[in-house]
């Protein structure tokens, strides 16, 4: 059964599918229903998206598009909210033909969460437009709302059918993070959502695994030739995965004072970062061998101690962004002047497997740090002999190959080059490719592809609970460490964070990179 999915999957796996521009796979009859189409997610990436893939052509000809939320707004005033939205931020140039033809497919229902009524209403719309809009009973639900009302929403939408496909048709559900925040309460949501909707119902969204340069991890390793055979602990000496973000948190308070760091990005994309770069070679990219292959690197992945010196944590103090002066995060808006909530977090973990036993990954993000850049280094061994006296390899460093994953998307290999002239110096150079200089494509917006593929029943970019499960295993040993310790360490914005990161690496003889 399976194979028979993924030999079907197969032909429209996301790297073929990702070049063959001739085979553009364009959605079957469906409709989208958002939750908390009101919000900030809906607003800046959701609606644009829709509209991009509409403008792309990839949506099907009756496609509908249904907001549910609490104000009391017409369908006319729903359909002004989303052009002004699509008009601010959508990739693709504003076409009155491609808005014209989405209009007719939008819907706006008005209720809360708890509102039974509002939900029967829903219902009734969705049946309502299998009808008239030819949706033919396809709908996927996303839900971009806290995470306190994934239940009540999946719960609402069991009671009133609207879950349960009849034949040839299909209902799914798209869940945004954060999938619990540890181990107990992930399991606990999983648990809800699977009790309504079967697993390969359920997409989680990772918007980084929607990323073109993500998504390149695996074309980088499994199309070429020369990466593979060097990419184990016989050559690789440690790799760095960094998130580092320069902007601070003021008005993300609520979501974020008290979840920190580690939870909103570690958990999920740096662990997901780590997956794709370690796995073994899937015999597919199908959903099965995909996600079979990540979980398998995940199961052989754990947190190394002692926790006093392989992880850091840190949170930011006044200092400048540039040249600009920025307030610490106890004084940002809407956090608890006593908040104890980490804006750097950094860690160390381990691979026990034939590949990777003895290769240390460095895992760190952070807010208001130097610059914004997620990269992934690979850092190499030295040689184990250089006939070179030592003052002419004292400017070289060890080689790496850096997969920088944005801004300026592409691939970096340092390597060491003779310095021009009579001697015989050596010294780091940089052989770059970036993706702006090298297609004239531009690369489709994560919620695009991610939207898509749900709606195509793709499931290989989307992580699966047993994924999410064991991501929290992995760090809710560090968590808990954490919690025992108090304030974290302070660092200055604009800066590569606490001291204590730098040690964690010193400590091994080796320094973070500065992107
Ligand atoms: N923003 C991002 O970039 C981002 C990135 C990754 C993940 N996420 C996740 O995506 C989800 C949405 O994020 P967001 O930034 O859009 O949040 P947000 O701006 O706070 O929006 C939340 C949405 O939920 C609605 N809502 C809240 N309580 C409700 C209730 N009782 N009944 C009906 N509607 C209710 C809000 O409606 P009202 O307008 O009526 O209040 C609003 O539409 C969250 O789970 C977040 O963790 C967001």
């Amino acid at each position: 059964m399976i194979e028979e999915r993924d030999a079907q999957v197969q032909r429209g796996n996301p790297l073929r599918s990702a070049v063959d521009k001739r085979l553009p796979r364009i959605a079957g009859p469906s409709g989208l229903v958002i939750f908390g189409v009101t919000g900030d997610l809906a607003r800046k990436k959701l609606l644009p998206a829709v509209y991009d893939l509409a403008s792309r052509g990839l949506l099907p000809a009756g496609f509908a598009l249904v907001g549910f939320g609490r104000r009391d707004w017409s369908k006319q005033d729903f359909e002004h909210y989303v052009r002004e939205a699509v008009e601010a931020r959508s990739r693709t140039k504003f076409n009155t033909n491609v808005w014209n033809r989405l209009a007719e497919g939008i819907h706006f229902v008005s209720g809360a969460f708890d509102d039974d009524t509002a939900f029967d209403r829903l219902a009734t719309v969705l049946a309502e437009m299998d009808r008239s809009q030819g949706t033919a009973g396809n709908w996927a639900y996303y839900l971009s709302v806290p995470p306190e009302f994934f239940a009540n929403v999946v719960h609402q939408l069991d009671r009133c059918g609207m879950a349960h496909p009849g034949d040839g048709q299909w209902r799914r559900v798209i869940i945004e993070k954060p999938f619990g925040h540890d181990l107990a309460s992930a399991k606990e949501l999983n648990k809800v959502v699977n009790t309504v909707f079967p697993e390969h119902a359920v997409f989680r969204i990772d918007h980084y695994l929607g990323k073109e340069t993500v998504q390149n991890i695996m074309a980088l390793r499994f199309s070429n030739q020369m990466f593979e055979p060097i990419w184990n602990s016989h050559y690789i000496d440690h790799v760095q995965i960094t998130m580092a973000e320069d902007i601070g948190l003021g008005g993300r308070a609520g979501y974020y004072d008290g979840i920190g760091a580690a939870r909103d990005v570690i958990q999920n994309h740096l662990i997901q970062l780590l997956a794709l770069v370690a796995m073994e070679e899937p015999t597919s990219f199908s959903p099965h061998q995909l996600r079979s292959e990540k979980l398998k690197v995940l199961r052989a992945t754990s947190p190394t101690g002692p926790f006093e010196e392989t992880t850091a944590r840190g949170q930011y103090t006044a200092g400048l962004q540039g040249s600009v002066p920025v307030v610490g995060l106890r004084d940002e808006e809407g956090f608890d002047p006593d908040s104890e909530t980490e804006t750097f977090a950094a860690c160390t973990l381990e691979i026990n497997s034939r590949r990777w036993a003895g290769v240390p990954f460095y895992l760190r993000t952070g807010k208001r740090l130097g610059r914004r850049v997620t990269e992934i280094a690979l850092v190499f061994k030295r040689p184990p002999y250089q006939p070179f006296y030592p003052d002419q390899t004292n400017l070289l460093t060890n080689n790496a190959v850096v997969i920088r994953i944005q801004p300026d998307e592409g691939v970096l290999m340092r390597f060491g080059s003779k310095v021009p002239g009579v001697g015989l110096e050596v010294r780091d150079v940089n052989m770059d490719f970036a993706y702006s200089e090298a297609f004239t494509e531009q690369s489709p917006e994560a919620y695009e592809r991610l939207i898509l593929d749900a709606l195509l029943d793709e499931s290989s970019l989307f992580p699966t609970n047993a994924e999410v499960e064991r991501s929290w295993e992995i760090l809710d040993p560090i968590l808990n460490f954490w919690a025992q310790q108090g304030r974290p360490d302070e660092y200055e914005a604009g800066t590569w964070g606490p001291a204590s990161a730098n040690h964690m690496l010193e400590k091994d003889g080796r320094v973070w990179r500065r992107p």
